[in-house]
């Protein structure tokens, strides 16, 4: 560096390394020399370049990663919205979905594959998993009793309690006697779903949905609506009022706040709008929140539940992305319908083992549930802001990814003609598993798009995964384009 030039020194250093970043010296992702380090090699004070790093975060080129130091930030494009189609069909779930399904699923049976598909953590890294034996162990030793006899629903007073204490924090003020404790979230959508809903009616459903939706809809007789979603601003409600005034859907399923695929959330606005719509058309809203408590921001959002004055907004939940999957222990407000879902419930699987749900209670009572939450969403934050730097690095030109504000996936755009279930077929092969985004589509789109997960540690394999992933698409793509 020149210390003659005009500028001052920070700014000439913060110009330098801009220079490196746009010439992709310093590509999207790498990290940049510690302070220190820097401080060394320019014979520049500390503060200096710390001023350098700060001006550079400023201009959106770097970002700082808690406990890890300064990285480029990842320059790949969201995908841009889709046009608003006013005029959706019902239709049922296609077969082919449901097969490409159980393939997807089958690989995450497999010790050998490398996963990039599911929403499935493992492992210490996201889950207080030794806190949690603890807790078990305690409650056991106390009352061996428990696993002896028949819990009934709606389950743990305790659990209860604190997951409406929780509910506050999302803008709901829930009281414990209302809330049913179930197998997973996916229990409570279908409960939710069967007291509203009979075979052969229709339910709005986000396009792109979380996919394990359209099994479930299939299963239950349900002809599915394909709502058109934005990767930005999520759910269309002009869409969506439009479905409701011509009366075309019984029950709208949808996740208002970090959705999957796409790990964006609706508007506030939009939210208090939707509640409203929901109670002027009496169709009951299935607001998924499962992903709810995984905001990256320091505030959280509220959910549409916040809204809801009538009892018509069903919000279901679980711990299965938070605390602990295995445990399965979900819950579900269901408003008006609640004296419904309660006698579906009973019938449906009884109630959730009481030591499990005790076990939950017991930490979000006094286990650092918020402290836990805190560092589980800056780690999430930091993976995704990796993966989309691994992605700009090794995707083909014109590659797009979402920029989630929570949770840990990401919906990747390829550029056309590519075709992600080529892709797919592809990676399959060298055992990687990915997610085509036509499982996603409930009105046989996303041809070119995938679902990436970040929810596993960022090892070797894992890089390497996405690097190869990334190799045979830019392959596909090329050959393609030579077909044309
Ligand atoms: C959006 C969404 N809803 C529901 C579920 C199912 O949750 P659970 O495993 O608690 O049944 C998942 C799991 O991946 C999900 O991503």
């Amino acid at each position: 560096m020149n210390p003659t030039l005009s500028g001052t020194l920070y700014q000439q250093l913060a110009d330098e390394l801009a220079a490196a970043i746009k010439r992709g010296t310093l590509p999207s992702g790498a990290k940049l020399p510690s302070v220190r380090r820097s401080a060394q090699n320019y014979q520049l004070s500390l503060n200096t370049v710390l001023a350098a790093y700060r001006l550079l975060e400023d201009q959106g080129l770097i970002q700082a990663r808690p406990q890890s130091g300064y990285y480029v930030r990842s320059r790949l494009p969201a995908p841009v919205a889709q046009v608003v189609d006013h005029d959706q069909q019902a239709t049922p779930t296609q077969p082919v979905v449901l097969d490409l399904i159980s393939t997807v699923l089958a690989t995450q049976q497999q010790q050998d594959f490398i996963d990039l598909a599911l929403a499935c953590p493992r492992g210490t890294d996201f889950y207080p998993s030794h806190k949690l034996a603890r807790l078990m162990g305690q409650i056991l030793r106390r009352q061996p009793d428990m696993i002896s006899t028949y819990a009934l629903p709606p389950g743990s007073l305790k659990l209860r309690t604190q997951i409406a204490r929780r509910g506050l924090d999302l803008g709901m003020n829930l009281q414990a006697q209302d809330i049913i404790l179930t197998h997973g979230c996916m229990e409570a959508i279908q409960l939710a779903l069967r007291a509203v809903t009979r075979p052969g009616d229709s339910a709005g459903i986000e396009s792109p949905t979380y996919f394990n939706l359209l099994p479930m809809l299939a299963s239950l007789g349900l002809n599915t609506v394909a709502i058109p979603t934005d990767p930005n601003t999520g759910l269309s409600l002009d869409a969506v009022e439009v479905l409701l005034a011509e009366k075309h859907i019984q029950a709208l399923i949808a996740m208002p706040t970090i959705h999957n695929p796409l790990g964006c959330t609706i508007p506030l606005a939009a939210k208090q709008r939707l509640a409203r719509l929901m109670t002027q058309y009496q169709v009951p809203l299935i607001e998924d929140a499962i992903y709810a408590e995984l905001q990256y921001g320091d505030s959280l959002a509220p959910a549409v539940k916040a809204f809801d004055e009538d009892g018509w907004v069903m919000i279901c939940s679980s711990y299965s992305k938070t605390l602990a999957p295995d445990f399965r222990l979900g819950w579900l407000q269901a408003g008006r319908f609640a004296n419904t879902v309660r006698k579906l419930k009973f019938s449906s699987s009884g109630a959730e083992p009481m030591v499990l749900a005790e076990t939950v209670g017991a930490f979000l009572e006094t286990g650092g549930y918020d402290h836990h939450l805190r560092t589980l969403n800056r780690h999430y934050a930091s993976q995704v802001d990796q993966v989309r730097g691994l992605i700009a690095r090794h995707f083909p030109a014109g590659t797009c990814a979402t920029v989630p504000v929570g949770g840990f996936l990401i919906w990747v755009e390829l550029p056309e003609p590519l075709k992600a279930i080529e892709l797919f077929h592809a990676a399959l092969a060298e055992k990687i598993s990915i997610m085509p985004g036509s499982l996603c589509s409930p009105d046989g789109r996303y041809s070119n798009a995938l679902r990436l997960s970040c929810c596993y540690p960022l090892n070797e394999h894992y890089q390497y995964a996405l690097m190869r992933v990334g190799q045979l698409a830019s392959t596909l793509l090329s050959h393609s384009q030579q077909a044309k």
